[in-house]
């Protein structure tokens, strides 16, 4: 018997954060395009008829406006969906009008996202289905690449790692060039680069490199979802959230499965591009405004790849700025 498809309705959301936002692409303001973003998430998650709890708000990291950890929003009865949220995926790419601001959001039941507590940096590697039983953060990473090769039955030189253009991935980056293997260098966005490496025909192959945790854990929800593999490994960037961290309890050698970073299969996840991307085009104005969108049940893993035309007026009941 076909059940409601939750991820439609959070569809909703993340097409209503983008639109809201896709009106500050290339403005410099990363503040206000998030602020935009966040407010008409919000707005339409209280409208629908479910309970979510937000557990991953992204934000406090750098202090950006978020949905806040403990919110429970909507209006319905029933089960308590945990939120992981991300309402601009790259604000950064979003100021400056680059490839690869998406708006996300991950849902799954009561406890079965990994909480990340004080940690806001994990080393991550993400692969496809083909290659999902071949990888291990504790290996080198010329050895990870041959694995992922041989599972994809390429040669490590035809293999495209996605790595996030840091100074901290400075010796990452030798060693895949040394292991022959070649990147896709992005400044920003590592939940678009985790999906790239899971769905097909995107040009990645592999994920690799430390990102924000609050996105490793709505990434997980997605590769989970499609089938594919991933590992995590908490990796501190400052002594404070090294201290924070061990204090907590948290054990930094451990390396994360993607089943303890979602621990379960009924689980839905949404996204909308915002900018282009490498697998969803941006927010686009004409007569009418247009979104493309990704839905993924996790139960089902039924993929979905959404077009939707909005009447610019009904944006302004999303956001004063939408329309
Ligand atoms: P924001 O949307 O919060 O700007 O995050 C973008 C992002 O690039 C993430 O995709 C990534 O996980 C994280 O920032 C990396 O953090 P940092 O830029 O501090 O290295």
């Amino acid at each position: 018997m076909p059940t409601r498809n939750l991820g439609l309705d959070l569809m909703r959301a993340t097409e209503a954060a983008a639109l809201a936002s896709a009106r500050f692409v290339g403005r410099g303001d990363k503040e206000g395009g998030d602020r935009a973003a966040v407010e008409a998430m919000r707005l339409l998650l209280n409208s629908l008829d479910f309970r979510g709890r937000v557990v991953i708000g992204e934000g406090e990291k750098d202090q950006a406006p978020m949905l806040y950890n403990g919110e429970v929003l909507g209006q319905g009865e029933g089960p308590l969906w945990d939120l992981a949220v991300d309402p601009v995926e790259g604000t950064r790419l979003l100021a400056l009008g680059r490839y690869g601001a998406v708006s996300v959001i991950a849902a799954a039941p009561e406890g079965a996202l990994f909480n990340p507590g004080p940690g806001f940096y994990a080393a991550k590697l993400v692969v496809g289905p083909e290659a999902r039983q071949a990888i291990d953060l504790r290996a080198s990473v010329a050895e990870n690449l041959k694995e992922i090769a041989r599972a994809l039955r390429k040669s490590v030189r035809e293999l495209t790692v996605f790595v996030l253009d840091k100074p901290r991935h400075a010796r990452l980056i030798e060693e895949i060039r040394l292991a022959g293997a070649r990147i896709s260098l992005q400044t920003d966005g590592d939940v678009g680069g985790a999906l790239a490496a899971v769905l097909p025909d995107t040009g990645i192959d592999v994920l690799m490199g430390t990102g924000g945790t609050p996105e490793g854990v709505i990434a997980a929800v997605a590769v989970r979802a499609l089938g594919g593999g991933m590992q995590m490994r908490l990796d501190p960037q400052s002594e404070e959230e090294r201290w924070n961290l061990v204090h907590a309890g948290y054990d930094l050698e451990r390396v994360y499965t993607l089943e303890e970073l979602c621990a379960a299969e009924d689980t839905h996840f949404a996204a909308t591009g915002i900018t282009d991307g490498p697998f969803l085009r941006g927010v686009r104005y004409g007569e009418r405004a247009w979104t493309q969108s990704l839905v993924i049940r996790g139960a089902t893993r039924t993929l979905r790849k959404v077009e939707a035309w909005h009447r610019l007026e009904k944006l302004r009941g999303i956001s004063p700025v939408a329309y």
